[in-house]
């Protein structure tokens, strides 16, 4: 029984227009009960370009999710080609952005550094990071899942206090289940965010620890959803794939709606 509220987060990627966007949130809001959510979070994570038409959508239909972003800069304004600013996210109400997702670190060189500073923009306009760790199947067929893990958390709420890290959630999504049909087993994501809780205990202390949420991800569908929520320490799933549909979606947070622990 933990007490943390868990939360269901769709990370859509580069995937779906602004009208496809209109499509599926209309899906989803047409198939959501309210008890489908009366013990889960939700965020939606489309590009940026949806966001506006995703906000204004589920501001008009009362739809009981949360808008989120994939990435943002972390400086507020200037000469950032590209970029988007986390004020602007803000300003459109959006509650979760993720950061230094493994696609944004290894594509787009995001270093621990740029991590750790996207981070604190992000909690500076009061909106909530899901900080992303995670190892690759070199460092784990090395055993260096820990150790990678240790240094991303670490690097990541680098000089925070306490109170703040508590406004982090994290996301543990081992690189070679991302995208690949082949989760991690419920053990496995189970001792990585045992982990990384434990990680968060060191810098911030054990109650802190105890209330932070921490999700797992890569590919997670509504067949495994039920057995990785069962796990007391995953608070919550970031969900690629199998969020761009409203069926697929909605399957898994009912499947977490199915197995709440307080
Ligand atoms: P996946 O992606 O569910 O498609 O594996 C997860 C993620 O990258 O957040």
């Amino acid at each position: 029984m933990s007490g943390r509220r868990p939360l269901i987060s769709g990370n859509w990627k580069m995937h779906h227009d602004h009208l496809e966007a209109l499509h599926m949130v209309r899906d989803l809001g047409l198939r959501l009960k309210t008890d489908d959510v009366a013990l889960v979070d939700v965020s939606l994570h489309p590009p940026f370009t949806d966001l506006r038409t995703v906000q204004t959508l589920v501001e008009k239909e009362g739809i009981p999710v949360s808008l989120g972003a994939q990435h943002c800069s972390d400086e507020d304004a200037g000469a950032r080609t590209g970029e988007i600013s986390p004020h602007m996210l803000a300003r459109l109400g959006t509650a979760y952005v993720i950061v230094g997702h493994s696609e944004r670190r290894t594509m787009f060189a995001m270093s621990d550094i740029t991590v750790a500073a996207t981070l604190k923009a992000v909690l500076r306009h009061e909106m909530t990071p899901i900080v992303c760790v995670g190892e690759t199947e070199e460092e784990r067929m090395a055993s260096h899942t820990e150790a990678r893990l240790e240094e991303q958390v670490l690097a990541a709420v680098e000089g925070l206090s306490p109170e703040v890290i508590g406004r982090v959630v994290f996301a543990y999504e081992p690189l070679w289940a991302i995208g690949t049909g082949q989760a991690a087993t419920p053990v496995d994501a189970e001792d990585a965010c045992v982990f990384i809780r434990s990680m968060v205990g060191k810098v911030a202390g054990g109650p802190v620890a105890a209330t932070i949420r921490i999700q797992y991800g890569g590919s997670v569908q509504a067949e495994n959803a039920g057995e990785l929520m069962a796990e007391p320490d995953i608070d919550g799933l970031l969900v690629g794939g199998a969020s761009l549909q409203a069926a697929s979606f909605l399957d898994i947070i009912r499947a977490c709606g199915a197995c709440y622990r307080f």
